[in-house]
């Protein structure tokens, strides 16, 4: 039913505050269509319906909506350009930045802006705000444990001196785990925080409508000052930047343009 799905949007909005019409809409239905066929639903009613009453499907559900994949360092150039380029001109204005990872996931990366933060000024003066939709994810970000798979692209000198290895596992350094707070944020619901200097935010507007990307490039400007830099995913250059009071930093850095002085 083509409708189905529209409704299912409407009760999935009532019980969580989650706009899943904000979300592209094929793949995300195919992404829920083999959750519910795999749990023995025939249709979108039925998977609502069983949502209502076990609340594991529903965590199931927020868990195959959310998709939490992410690493260490994701796309390590970029991470480069950040600390050598972008970073010396933030640090010229201010050596207090205010940093926002935003959709953190499982906390590989705000840990990882932590990380290169170190390698210009004292842990005890970085402090960055990482934010997430999903509770598990937050949870899993707080304890901070991870696999050596999410540790690929961590330099060598990083590795050793911010991760202790146990068994099989890497837990990250209480000093890195300390300049990071993490809080639960829907980036297409929620109030943004503002005068940022650095905002992250990388591999989930991919997963947008462009009607919601629209929107969230003007509050990620607004969230910046004047001269403040959005740092994007490798897959999600902003094409008509200027539009949102950007100019190009770098590919996939984007610079908030600052006021011309009368
Ligand atoms: C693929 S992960 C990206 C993680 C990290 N930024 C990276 O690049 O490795 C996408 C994250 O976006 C989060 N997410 C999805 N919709 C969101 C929303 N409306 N508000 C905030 N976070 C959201 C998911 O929970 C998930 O943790």
């Amino acid at each position: 039913m083509a409708n189905e799905y529209a409704q299912f949007i409407e009760k999935v909005k009532k019980k969580s505050g989650i706009d899943l019409s904000l979300y592209k809409e094929t793949q995300m239905k195919r992404r829920l269509t083999s959750l519910y066929e795999k749990n023995g639903f025939r249709s979108f009613t039925e998977f609502f319906d069983g949502m209502v009453k076990d609340s594991e499907l529903y965590d199931a559900f927020l868990d195959r909506m959310t998709i939490n994949v992410s690493e260490f360092y994701r796309n390590r150039n970029r991470w480069e350009v950040l600390q050598k380029k972008i970073l010396p001109e933030l640090l010229k204005r201010s050596n207090q930045l205010k940093v926002w990872s935003a959709a953190c996931s499982t906390g590989e990366e705000p840990y990882t802006i932590s990380m290169v933060l170190s390698e210009s000024i004292p842990l005890n003066q970085i402090r960055i705000l990482a934010t997430d939709i999903d509770d598990h994810a937050l949870q899993k970000a707080r304890i901070g444990v991870y696999n050596e798979r999410s540790l690929n692209e961590v330099p060598e000198e990083m590795k050793r001196k911010y991760f202790r290895k146990e068994k099989h596992v890497y837990m990250i350094d209480e000093k890195i785990k300390e300049t990071v707070t993490f809080k639960k944020h829907n980036l297409l619901a929620d109030p943004f925080d503002d005068q940022f200097d650095l905002i992250v935010c990388r591999n989930v507007l991919i997963y947008f409508t462009e009607r919601a990307k629209d929107d969230l490039y003007r509050k990620f400007s607004k969230a910046l000052k004047p001269g403040g830099i959005l740092f994007v995913g490798s897959t999600e250059q902003i094409f008509n930047a200027s539009h949102y009071g950007f100019t190009s930093a770098d590919t996939f850095f984007y610079q908030k343009v600052e006021k011309s002085r009368p």
